[in-house]
């Protein structure tokens, strides 16, 4: 399976941030891996603008959210099919800070994922458990409701990112054991085909040996895909296509 490295910038960047793909184009080009997939996905503001920019170029580009519906009275929203207009190519949907600061649930997530994929485009379905969901031992029960609630029945293709809401922005990560256990969990619940990433606290210094792990399929990168620096690495310590 091709491995899917991607970057959820959240709620940070600016035009003056082209800067920072521009310098991840140069880093790839030297190496042109065609074995893994790039992916950023910057605010809203700047899908269009850097999607024209490099339209051309080894990376792309998508929305960190999305509203079910194609269009109509929704004030501040944007549709999937908007950013397929511009040019996206996947949208990250139930984000564990989207769930948490605007009350998404499950089957939110599930009617914007099928929004996503009614547009054309690929979702990132993300699920995973708090500190204390993991401290109690309800890991895989959460993550296997999420799951059961969240992922649309299609024969298109799904990606889904498991981020441990305590790992997200914390340092901190589960023991490449637990990944492996919760991705082999993840791997028996999702269709064939499924590209399954692991979030929270990937960094230069963790990513060689999280990619490595059975069933972990990429990344979904915060903190460290905002700088070209941090995030090329990572990109390059996945293992190729398998
Ligand atoms: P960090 O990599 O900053 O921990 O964020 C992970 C994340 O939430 C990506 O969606």
């Amino acid at each position: 399976m091709k491995p899917l490295i991607a970057g959820n910038w959240k709620m940070n960047g600016l035009s003056a941030s082209i800067a920072e793909i521009q310098s991840l184009i140069e880093k790839l080009s030297g190496s042109a891996p065609e074995d893994r997939d790039v992916l950023i996905c910057p605010p809203a503001t700047l899908v269009a603008h850097f999607a024209k920019e490099f339209s051309d170029e080894a990376i792309q580009f998508g929305g960190q959210d999305c509203h079910e519906n194609e269009g109509g009275a929704h004030t501040g929203d944007i549709s999937a099919e908007m950013l397929a207009d511009v040019g996206a190519g996947y949208v990250i949907v139930g984000h564990s800070e989207r769930r948490a600061d605007h009350g998404e649930t499950d089957a939110a997530v599930n009617a914007k994922a099928q929004a996503v994929l009614r547009a054309g485009l690929t979702p990132i379905i993300c699920v995973g458990e708090t500190e204390a969901e993991r401290k109690a031992g309800e890991a895989e029960t959460v993550v296997g409701a999420q799951l059961k609630g969240s992922l649309p029945s299609t024969e298109s293709e799904l990606v889904v990112a498991y981020e441990p809401v305590w790992a997200i922005g914390t340092g901190l990560t589960p023991t490449l054991e637990d990944i492996e256990d919760m991705h082999g969990f993840i791997r028996a619940k999702t269709p064939t085909g499924t590209r399954l990433l692991y979030g929270g606290s990937v960094k230069p210094g963790n990513a060689k040996d999280i990619l490595s792990i059975d069933n972990v399929n990429g990344a979904l990168v915060g903190g460290a895909s905002l700088k070209a620096d941090d995030f090329y690495p990572i990109v390059m310590a996945a293992p190729g296509g398998r």
